[in-house]
């Protein structure tokens, strides 16, 4: 097994190291290997990913990835982006399931739903015509990418309740008609019970009526809002993991991005990114290790050794230590 490890900007150095830590705890047959990429890594060099990156993440099974800022300069290419096209890692899940100990902001936790976000095309094709007095995106919906994240989807739903709600805008954007057409065809072909609802009616019954959802599918930009909005419903942006997954490779990374207004003070939540390592074990089929790693986070929470955004004192690596310590009591 091959990791490619991309700690990235602001506290993805801090939170990776504290992942790999719990992941150290499993003593795993795991070869790492660290990558450097990022805004950091532009200022220093001019680019922040090259294509001698690109081969060296193409070798690895997949990647644990913490977060990479962003500048507004438009001569910066999104590494993200270019990661998730060139390894054409289609399918974005995010996980939104309460952790024990912690309730969000309705205080609520009778829900269990994931967020399958499409992750290659839509609003992110990245195809941008900008002039002083008007700019372009275009939103590109094709065939071929709705087909398949929708048949992830209905993969996911028929492991869980059998049902998908698929999320678009087709009364304004004509571009999804094609998605919503393409997603209700796939869940009837394959037997999985469908519903949709437009994106602005899910913001406002997402945080409403969150258990009436199962597997939510949707096009790039609206699931990456809609994702960091349910965020809020389980405890924050320090608690939501996400993979990415492509037919080939995975990349694992937390929802949250290099937060520079706390990045460097060691106050970072790693949960997120450990719970995006479990994430990782559970796609190298690792269901044990994955489980001990959950159960081991619901303890060091229960402990009230968290970070300052769940309520506690505890630093960054003091919980991933934490974490790490009971995850090699729970193996002995
Ligand atoms: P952000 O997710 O970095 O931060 C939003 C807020 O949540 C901040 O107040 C931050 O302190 C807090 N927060 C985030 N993660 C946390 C954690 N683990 N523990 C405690 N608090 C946490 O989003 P923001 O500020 O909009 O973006 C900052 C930079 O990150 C930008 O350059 C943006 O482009 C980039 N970004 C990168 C992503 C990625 O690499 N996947 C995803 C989202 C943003
Ligand atoms: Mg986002």
């Amino acid at each position: 097994m091959k990791l490619a490890v991309v700690e990235g900007d602001g506290i993805g150095k801090e939170v990776i190291p504290a992942a790999i830590e719990v992941l150290d705890a499993l003593s795993l047959p795991i070869e790492k290997v660290p990558v450097e990429l990022g805004y950091g890594k532009w200022e220093k060099t001019g680019s922040a990913i090259t294509y001698e990156d690109l081969d060296i993440l193409k070798e690895c099974d997949c990647i644990l990835f913490g977060a990479i800022t962003t500048p507004s300069d438009p001569s910066y290419k999104s590494v993200l982006l270019t990661i998730r096209k060139e390894l054409d890692m289609y399918a974005n899940i995010r996980p939104i399931k309460p952790i024990d100990g912690i309730r969000g902001v309705t205080g609520r936790n009778d829900f269990n739903l994931v967020i399958v976000r499409e992750n290659t095309e839509g609003m992110y094709s990245g195809i941008e015509e900008i002039h002083e007095d008007v700019a372009y995106t275009k939103r590109v919906i094709t065939r071929k990418g709705s087909t398949r994240i929708a048949e992830y989807a209905c993969k996911l739903a028929k492991n869980r309740q059998n049902r998908v709600e698929i999320v678009h805008k087709s009364n304004v954007l004509k571009s999804d008609r094609l998605f919503l057409d393409v997603c209700r065809q796939t869940a009837s072909s394959q037997h999985v019970e469908y519903h949709d609802t437009l994106v602005d009616s899910m913001a406002y019954n997402l945080i409403v009526h969150p258990n009436r959802y199962d597997v939510i599918v949707t096009t790039n930009l609206f699931g990456d809002i809609l994702s960091d909005m349910a965020a809020a419903l389980v405890g924050g942006l320090g608690l939501v993991p996400s993979a990415n997954i492509g037919k080939k490779h995975a990349f694992f990374e937390p929802v949250h991005g290099s937060a520079p207004d706390i990045a460097g003070k060691g106050i970072a939540n790693p949960i997120a990114a450990v719970l995006s390592m479990k994430m990782m074990l559970e796609w190298y089929e690792l269901t044990d290790e994955a489980i001990i790693v959950q159960d081991a986070i619901e303890y060091v929470i229960n402990q009230n050794s968290v970070t300052p955004d769940l309520g506690g004192k505890s630093t960054t690596p003091e919980v991933g230590q934490a974490i790490a310590d009971r995850v090699r009591q729970l193996i002995d």
